[in-house]
């Protein structure tokens, strides 16, 4: 059994494999005549009746619909443990909410704030489960993005994308993909919000070894220069408490200010494509121009 944690945990090979895999699979679906029904499964339905369980410690939009959209298409079905209506959300342990659930169901997506209460409850699980975002890392948001970033661009191998703005945790797990595959990550986050020395230490010792490269650079315009992507996301995340303090949020707001992806900024690229992961805040990382143009 393997669970889905972090990109880092992953070979190279098996990280290309997962992102051939899904897009084999959705072109399959969209090649195989008439539209089918969104819920409609696959031919092969490979999941077919095993149970996702999604238990949600945090807000989902997105990976709440694709997830639950995904599971049904493969076949399977799915349920859903919020916060508010789960024993969890009043003090119960995740080891035990792991027992429970597991026994219950065929895999679990988690999304939580600690990255511990993910790794607790993996610990305890006995199916596979995956990383549906903690305060740490969103290894999911970086398999879909890395695809579409194919979809629209060819092959990552040897392309150079973008990273402008909070080192935050979309940013590690983007990092982790770098370190695995071969391609070139470059990263502008002004000095109090970067990502954590020890990964992008890390990353750089594995990417060494592969062809990946992740370059650290002074300004935005640094590092959108000849870049085929340029990313960013929201500046005060679901888990900076720097959210609930007005003095740290205006900081924080003012620091990452240079940093918004503007149309001038854009054409820094090499004809880049403009990729977030959403929620997005128009005005404060990226300017409307961008997120609603032609190359978003
Ligand atoms: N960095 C954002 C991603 C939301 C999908 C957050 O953690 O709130």
């Amino acid at each position: 059994m393997k669970h889905f944690l972090d990109i880092s945990d992953l070979s190279a090979t098996d990280f290309s494999t997962l992102l051939e895999a899904a897009h084999a699979r959705k072109q399959a679906r969209l090649s195989s005549g008439t539209p089918r029904p969104t819920a409609a499964p696959d031919d092969d339905a490979p999941l077919r009746d095993m149970l996702l369980a999604m238990i949600f410690d945090k807000p989902s939009t997105r990976t709440r619909l694709s997830f639950d959209v995904a599971m049904r298409q493969l076949g399977g079905q799915t349920l859903i443990l919020n916060r508010g209506d789960a024993q969890f959300g009043r003090g119960e342990t995740f080891a035990d909410t792991a027992q429970v659930v597991s026994r219950l169901s065929d895999v679990i997506m988690f999304r939580t704030g600690a990255h511990r209460n993910l790794t607790e409850l993996a610990q305890h699980s006995s199916v596979p489960v995956i990383n549906g975002l903690t305060d740490s890392s969103h290894p999911c948001q970086i398999v879909a993005d890395l695809m579409t970033f194919e979809e629209r661009k060819g092959k990552l191998g040897g392309q150079r994308l973008a990273w402008i703005g909070d080192g935050n945790n979309v940013a590690v797990s983007f990092v982790h993909a770098a370190a695995l595959l071969d391609f070139e990550l470059a990263l502008a986050c002004p000095p109090d919000y970067q990502l954590p020395t020890t990964i992008i230490e890390t990353a750089k010792k594995s990417a060494k070894k592969g062809r990946g490269k992740i370059t650290l650079c002074p300004t935005p315009a640094d590092a959108a220069q000849g870049a085929a992507a340029i990313i960013t996301d929201c500046w005060v995340s679901m888990g900076d408490d720097d959210g609930d303090d007005p003095a740290r949020k205006a900081k924080r707001l003012a620091a990452l200010a240079p940093y918004q992806i503007t149309p001038a900024l854009m054409a820094q690229g090499d004809d880049a494509i403009f990729l977030h992961c959403l929620p997005a805040y128009r005005g404060q990382e990226v300017a409307a121009e961008v997120i609603d143009g032609a190359a978003s």
